[in-house]
């Protein structure tokens, strides 16, 4: 199908997931360059093809870490480890559902007051100057600044906008070109972008609410003013017609995931920006064309112009045909010191520049500051920051050099279960001048093309990813429907993966900044029990506990993984809605998966972060009532603003679902899970 076709097909309810498959086309021009490169696989295809595994399948599939790692040693932090709760049944209907013993409170909702002068929530009379003041669309990632037990700073991501659901009377925009739009609605939209600072505080009853008169409270949208720092800064291919010194730019779109260094401050990652701009010039297919664009090579390799919403039309700076260096300016990771408003986000162009999903730090057993991030795309790459120094009191602070002095690397998988970090610097290597790499700031800006270069591997849609314990990582690969028999390598061992799978990265010497280190598959997730599937979970993981589509991932403070997941359309393949998963990594139960909290049907959940000392767990549950509602059982078709397939978290005929973050608790006040 080409991108007509997708944008009218009734397979997908909504433009996000459109979109989306029209990404399905990858951009990644070095594909060839895998194929029987690493195809002797680590592990026999046979295996994984197998469906349900046995012991004899258990032992070898599940890496060479827990086979050399002393068993009674193993199986006895495993015990330490369990999670401790009574699995949840699996399901899908229009309501969220936790764990016997658990609550699950709504603290805040798209709309809500966020500042102290912010008007009331009026769903049929938005307007942007009162979204700028409210909390925003789409929470993903959700991160929390303490200041005091009991007291901190909510920092949360908002991703994108659904308009269908969003506005009454418009219905999906971009099978209609965007007919519907107005300057109004696409400023609401910009409007409801980016993220939301402000203060909460936990009660003498154990709920958590928001202090809306903390002065630090705020909005950050897609017109805030940020700065850069970094080699990309202040480059020609950063100017624009109002940015001539290449040094300010307006906003940050397609807040993902993120993070929170050590020091406190608020990691945004920017993930789809390409889908905010706009070209009139098209091809006969309607498709934009670049093909005179001084940057085409670059848009070309990023999927610049996407035409996702119609922002272009109204603001030039989103149209390419007028502001070519623009999105250069995008796809970054953004710093925001949440306790101080009036500090300018920084776009941090060290990083690189990719669809950055998140951005995950830690401090390295050598002092070092390192930041994981993926490229959410099919058949791109795993990254990774270290600092050219370690952490100290004197860097720990809002812009800190430890962001902008150090190297970027990509990941190399290979077949012998070592990864390798190929480290991004200009003049080493293939990246020199002669290759189109100028200096440091070309790799910065041109990353993607960068990291082709250096063979980096391509992977199945690298979504969050989580330093752990003891120089431990893990790499949620969601999924990648596009990958051909033929395109399969160790790292990414099965084709056409709906379901995605998940790698445990152990860096040399428990050592996150280390430039090599050893891979292992922890599960390849989808329903054990069909065959073609090629699942891989311990055989204890029960019909609820099996999942699909790992998105976001954090640990608790007892070092305990926990996946989220973000489905799609997908879930109708599955049956389950989208939710929280307690993941076992370590002794004999590695590999078993438990259910704990799942959303109301069409939303995808976002989070989850541990705070409180693990008495506290913030979760977010995006675009309820939008993915696959073709799918639901006695709703069958699209969600709109006046028939939506869920009106969560409100239940109010007049009020559409709203996406809202979740704070959950346990009834006696203890540790989640301990
Ligand atoms: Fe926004 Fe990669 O999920
Ligand atoms: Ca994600
Ligand atoms: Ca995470
Ligand atoms: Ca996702």
């Amino acid at each position: 199908m080409d991108r007509k076709d997708i944008i009218q097909s009734t397979e997908y309810g909504n433009k996000a997931e459109a979109f989306e498959a029209f990404d399905d086309i990858p951009t990644n021009p070095h594909l060839g360059r895998t194929i029987g490169d690493v195809i002797q696989q680590r592990y026999g295809r046979r295996d994984f093809l197998r469906g349900s595994l046995g012991v004899a399948a258990t032992a070898s599939l599940f890496g060479a870490t827990a086979l050399t790692a002393p068993r009674q040693v193993a199986a006895a932090s495993a015990r330490d480890s369990r999670y401790v709760f009574d699995e949840l049944q699996w399901g899908n209907d229009v309501d969220h559902h936790i764990a016997e013993g658990y609550n699950a409170d709504i603290l805040v909702r798209w709309g809500d007051p966020i500042t102290a002068d912010a008007p009331d929530f009026d769903v049929m009379n938005q307007s942007a100057e009162a979204q700028a003041q409210q909390f925003g669309y789409n929470n993903d990632y959700v991160g929390f600044a303490e200041t005091e037990p009991g007291r901190g700073m909510l920092c949360v991501n908002h991703e994108y906008t659904n308009e269908e659901v969003m506005f009454p009377g418009l219905g999906r925009q971009d099978r209609s070109d965007f007919e519907g739009m107005t300057a109004d609605l696409v400023d609401i939209e910009m409007a409801a972008h980016g993220g939301s600072v402000f203060e909460i505080v936990k009660g003498a009853d154990g709920k958590w609410a928001i202090n809306r008169d903390n002065p630090a409270n705020r909005r950050i949208t897609a017109n805030t003013p940020m700065t850069l720092d970094g080699p990309a800064a202040g480059h020609p291919r950063l100017r624009t017609s109002a940015d001539p010194a290449g040094m300010t730019v307006l906003g940050t779109i397609n807040n993902c995931a993120g993070g929170m260094t050590p020091w406190g401050t608020y990691l945004m990652a920017e993930e789809n920006f390409h889908g905010y701009f706009w070209s009139d010039v098209l091809d006969a297919e309607g498709k934009p064309d670049i093909s005179a664009q001084p940057e085409a090579a670059s848009m070309d390799r990023y999927g610049v112009p996407g035409r996702w919403y119609a922002w272009g039309q109204y603001h030039d700076r989103f149209n390419i045909d007028k502001e070519p260096n623009e999105p250069n300016r995008f796809g970054y990771i953004v710093e925001v010191d949440p306790l101080n408003p009036d500090a300018m986000p920084i776009k941090h162009t060290a990083l690189g520049r990719f669809r950055h999903e998140g951005a995950e730090t830690t401090i390295a057993a050598d002092g070092r500051l390192v930041i994981y991030s993926g490229d959410d795309n099919r058949f791109d790459y795993q990254y990774k920051w270290v600092s050219a120094d370690p952490v100290t009191k004197a860097n720990s602070h809002f812009g800190s050099s430890l962001l902008s002095d150090g190297t970027l690397y990509v990941a190399r998988f290979d077949a012998d279960g070592t990864v390798q970090w190929l480290p991004l610097v200009h003049g080493q290597g293939p990246l020199t001048a002669e290759n189109g790499f100028a200096s440091q700031a070309d790799v910065a800006i041109d990353t993607r093309l960068a990291a082709d270069a250096l063979g980096a591997t391509p992977m199945d849609r690298p979504e969050d990813a989580q330093p752990g314990p003891n120089g431990t990582a893990y790499l949620m690969l969601t999924n990648n429907s596009r990958r051909a028999a033929d395109q399969t390598d160790a790292a990414n061992p099965r084709a056409e993966s709906r379901f995605g799978h998940i790698i445990e990265i152990r860096e040399d010497g428990g050592n996150h900044s280390a430039e090599k280190g050893t891979w292992s598959i922890l599960v390849l997730c989808g329903d054990p029990k069909v065959e073609e599937v090629g699942a891989m979970w311990n055989p204890e993981t029960s019909e609820n506990g099996w999942f699909g589509s790992p998105d976001n991932c954090a640990f608790d403070n007892a070092g305990r993984l926990w996946i989220s997941t973000d489905q799609g359309s997908n879930w109708g393949r599955t049956g389950k809605s989208d939710g929280l998963y307690a993941l076992e990594t370590e002794g004999d139960l590695r590999g078993h998966s438990k259910l704990f909290f799942r959303c109301p049907v069409g939303g995808e959940l976002c989070g989850p972060y541990f705070a409180d000392e693990s008495r506290t767990l913030f979760l977010a549950v995006q675009h309820p009532g939008t993915d696959g509602t073709k799918d639901f059982a006695g709703f069958e078709r699209d969600s709109t603003f006046e028939d939506p397939a869920t009106r969560w978290p409100d239940f109010n005929p007049n009020m559409p679902p709203r996406p809202s973050v979740v704070v959950v608790t346990r009834e006696d006040g203890g540790v989640i899970a301990g």
